[in-house]
């Protein structure tokens, strides 16, 4: 299927990557767009964890006082690629904190977009009639336009809506990023000690990249990061390099079997056949990493099992995904609504900054 990117060139030829620095967070979340995990520090992670934790607890005890907390606010839907977690936890999280939901009627594929409209007007349309914004778009650095634009909005409408980015292509998924560590944290309790294995599709699952850099600005004491995958689907560069300045040990392998064992997270990807260019690539290699009940078995007994979803042939058919649900070690549907949680404490506090 083509992707909007390839039906038209919507796109402007500013390199934004480099043009626009993602503010960082510093204790003031704020009207503060929220595209990478790179503008948080330690602390900015402590605050929205012990919020998203907050607000896990209030939810289970029904308080009716979260309805408050974004009331009046609204929050746009503009997802130019498939989604079910990461829209539909959005909408939840903004319903739960008393905000409603906008988006086109029949889904952004049959907004203005349809007409040829570039993603700077659509992105600014949804600003004209939102506070906060969250947006998926197939092509790396889209976010940091979308915020470069609702920057400029302001000028004109003299109020400046809050971007967040929903995964833009192969380049970052933070909110995805941020359950995956509060889900990590709160199984485990720290992240200090832990080896942390990614499995599969390193290069183009903007998940792992938004973990392995958010665990590299956690520097926790003693945890190693295995990168498990076939040798054409290695973690980029970039994300390597941020391991590294962040001291974290780097195992890169093709065999799992090397860290299964000593691993306590293993979280487990699926190969991204829609960023393939050519189909016999993704053929080649889209059997190299199968979880199965059996593999699980060779597991450490304190292990957790992650996945962001949605999972296809990498977790075996379905018959054998039902035996891995059973298995205690399996949490993904925990970090699955941890999502959840975790979205409500980064609208409350980019929409209200306050504390809950
Ligand atoms: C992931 C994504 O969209 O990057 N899904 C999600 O948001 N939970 C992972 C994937 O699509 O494989």
């Amino acid at each position: 299927m083509e992707t909007f990117a390839q039906q038209a060139d919507t796109r402007h030829a500013i390199d934004f990557a480099s043009l626009y620095v993602p503010p960082r967070i510093e204790g003031e979340f704020t009207g503060k767009h929220i595209l990478s995990v790179e503008q948080f520090s330690r602390q900015d992670l402590r605050i929205l964890f012990d919020a998203s934790a907050s607000l896990k607890k209030r939810s289970r005890q029904h308080d009716r006082g979260l309805t408050e907390i974004c009331s009046g606010k609204i929050m746009a839907t503009l997802f130019f690629e498939a989604s079910t977690r990461t829209d539909m936890s959005f909408q939840a999280a903004m319903r739960r904190l008393g905000g409603e939901v906008v988006g086109a009627s029949n889904g952004v594929r049959f907004s203005s977009v349809y007409k040829g409209e570039n993603l700077a007007d659509t992105v600014r349309a949804a600003g004209c009639y939102a506070d906060v914004i969250v947006l998926r778009h197939p092509e790396v650095a889209s976010s940091l336009e979308a915020a470069w634009y609702l920057d400029k909005l302001e000028v004109k409408i003299g109020r400046r809506p809050v971007l967040i980015g929903g995964g833009d292509g192969i380049g970052e998924h933070p909110s995805q990023a941020l359950l995956d560590l509060f889900t990590i944290l709160d199984q485990k309790g720290s992240i200090d000690g832990l080896q942390i294995t990614m499995v599969g599709d390193l290069r183009h699952g903007r998940t792992v990249h938004s973990l392995a850099k958010l665990v590299a600005r956690l520097k926790g004491k003693g945890v190693t990061v295995n990168c498990v995958s076939p040798p054409s689907l290695r973690m980029p560069a970039e994300v390597m390099d941020q391991m590294q300045e962040g001291q974290i040990p780097v195992v890169e392998t093709d065999d799992l079997d090397e860290v299964l064992g000593n691993s306590e997270v293993i979280y487990w990807t699926r190969v991204q056949e829609e960023r393939f260019a050519e189909r016999a690539d993704y053929d080649a290699i889209q059997d190299g990493f199968i979880m199965t009940p059996e593999l699980l078995q060779r597991a450490r007994k304190d292990a957790i099992l992650m996945h962001p979803l949605p999972r296809k042939h990498e977790m075996g058919p379905p018959e054998s995904h039902d035996i891995l649900d059973e298995d205690p070690r399996s949490i993904y549907f925990q970090q699955m609504e941890n999502g959840m949680f975790v979205r409500m404490a980064l609208l409350a506090k980019v929409l209200r900054g306050v504390y809950v």
